[in-house]
């Protein structure tokens, strides 16, 4: 019998690759960049299932185009780029990598987190530059963690998995979700907040929300308003969630101190005005990028492809 066919848009960790060729017939777009959209459709119209990126468009045109892909299985807890009601309509599965990635992302978060705080990222740069000649009593001077107000806006997986590196750090969590915890308020020692409360409340703001129509530009000019002035905001779950232009006013300003960034609004792209400020700190997309995480990631959207063209439910289905 003719084996069936995997796209996969992205090179993955080895094993992945190679547990998918024991079943299939498979594919890898193996540049490290993103595969152009007409070599994704043609590749994607005689294949059974793609393993794909946040990066590629999985709506109505490639389900039509891709007309026996029985699964999309993305290699992400975001599925920002995946048109899920139209896969469920269709009868097609949609997955996601959840829970895998949790520790990893929130420890990134708490790296920005710590680092806009101490200004680890400038400072290194400063030394390397050969100007450590002095030790100063002026320079970099940042702000302590301990006894501030950290606000978790949206505590998912991986907000509750940063209030938990939190905890040890004798921060105040607060937290906004669209509904309360009563298990992680208790855990964590959390206290809800309405959303305007924890902006004006919090030394500490650390997105954690998923992108949706409700989430597009959650922070904008008005939110940045109310923050305290040594804010520092951190966002490791979508760009789109924050207004870039209007984080750059609130910086420029002064409206707030600082900001980590690991994800951006027109990604790889970013407002050019954010590398001037000293208290900022831009990653490139790393939440996830652990040796440990990105294999696990790759092997459980592999594993969902298994299942799904045998016939089975996938592991981690989306909708
Ligand atoms: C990465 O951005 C993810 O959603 O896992």
């Amino acid at each position: 019998m003719e084996k069936k066919k995997v796209y996969v848009t992205r090179y993955f960790e080895q094993d992945s690759i190679d547990f998918l060729r024991q079943h299939f017939d498979v594919e890898v777009y193996e540049k490290d960049e993103p595969v152009p959209r007409e070599i994704f459709l043609r590749k994607i119209s005689d294949a059974d299932a793609v393993m794909s990126i946040p990066g590629d468009k999985v709506d109505a045109e490639a389900m039509d185009i891709g007309k026996n892909v029985k699964i999309f299985a993305n290699v992400a807890v975001g599925y920002d780029n995946m048109d899920v009601a139209e896969a469920n309509k269709r009868g097609v599965y949609v997955t996601n990598t959840p829970d895998v990635l949790s520790d990893t992302t929130a420890e990134l978060a708490f790296a920005l987190m710590l680092g806009c705080a101490r200004r680890i990222v400038d400072a290194d740069q400063y030394t390397r530059d050969g100007l450590f000649k002095i030790w100063s009593t002026k320079k970099f001077l940042g702000y302590d963690i301990k006894g501030k107000t950290v606000g978790i806006l949206g505590a998912g997986r991986i907000g509750k998995a940063f209030a938990k590196k939190c905890s040890g750090f004798d921060v105040k969590i607060v937290y906004n979700n669209r509904k309360r915890d009563p298990e992680f308020e208790r855990d964590l020692n959390a206290e809800f907040a309405s959303f305007e409360d924890l902006l004006k409340n919090s030394d500490f703001i650390s997105v954690h929300t998923p992108l949706t129509k409700e989430t597009h530009h959650l922070i904008s000019d008005h939110e940045f308003d109310m923050m305290k002035k040594n804010a520092v905001i951190i966002n490791t779950s979508r760009g789109p969630v924050i207004d870039e232009k209007a984080l750059v006013r609130a910086l420029k300003e002064k409206k707030i101190y600082g900001a980590g960034l690991d994800v951006y609004e027109k990604e790889p792209f970013f407002e050019e005005e954010l590398k001037e400020f000293e208290n900022v700190i831009l990653l490139p997309h790393i939440g996830s990028g652990s040796f440990e995480t990105r294999r696990k990631m790759a092997m459980l959207a592999a594993e969902n492809i298994h299942e799904v063209l045998n016939g089975r439910k996938p592991i981690t289905p989306i909708g």
